[in-house]
């Protein structure tokens, strides 16, 4: 697929998004978990703000790809030393978002650490997700340094643990890393499919 970025658009409320009925791919997951860095190696640019610190993405960032469908950045969760207010603004602004875009929201890309064990707090949004009827998709980043074996492995452990903590159906995975370019094709040809359903 051809990919012009044709926009960009940075908002701290819901209610300034991009009104037109475009569908979008929200990226979601702990601060620092590579979401902005995901979505430049996708669209081969260096469009959303990366930083090795964590807390780098504070707005709803909607990038319109072909005039036609938005990559949506948004900023992490779970990062401690933010302000308890600051860390509830942007909980606040992000629930709003993924509650407030309607059919916009096409699907979502939920980001984990493949280099850690499960983490309470991605569980929990992934329940939050379940709970408001939001497709999500779980993408494994930092693959990079880990052979075949080993993110199977990895893998089978984390749908494991899901399984044991009440998820009947453990949701797809897609491996990635932005360092390399894994797994940039499974993302777009996902986002090609549910264009056309859309
Ligand atoms: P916030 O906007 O703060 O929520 O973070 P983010 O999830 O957007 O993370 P970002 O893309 O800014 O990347 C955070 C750090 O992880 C940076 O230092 C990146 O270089 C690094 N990083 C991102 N993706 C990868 C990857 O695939 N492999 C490795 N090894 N490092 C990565
Ligand atoms: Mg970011």
């Amino acid at each position: 697929m051809q990919i012009t970025v044709t926009d960009f658009y940075s908002n701290a409320n819901v209610a300034d998004c991009p009104k037109e009925n475009r569908p979008e791919y929200a990226f979601i997951g702990r601060s620092n978990v590579g979401k902005s860095s995901l979505i430049n190696m996708i669209l081969n640019r260096r469009i959303a703000y990366t930083s090795s610190k964590p807390g780098k993405t504070t707005l709803i960032n909607h990038i319109l790809i072909n005039n036609n469908w938005s990559l949506v950045d948004l900023p992490g969760y779970g990062y401690a030393k933010l302000s308890k207010l600051k860390r509830s603004e942007i909980l606040k602004m992000t629930q709003d978002y993924f509650t407030q875009r309607g059919n916009r929201l096409a699907s979502v890309f939920l980001l984990i650490d493949i280099r850690i064990p499960p983490q309470k707090i991605d569980l929990e949004w992934m329940e939050w997700l379940v709970q408001n009827k939001i497709y999500f998709i779980r993408v494994f980043t930092k693959s990079d340094k880990m052979k075949k074996g080993q993110i199977r492995n990895v893998i089978d452990k984390y749908d494991h643990y899901m399984k044991t903590n009440h998820w009947e159906k453990v949701p797809e995975s897609i491996v990635t890393s932005s360092v390399k370019g894994f797994g940039k094709d499974e993302i777009l040809n996902k986002i090609i499919k549910i264009n056309e359903l859309f």
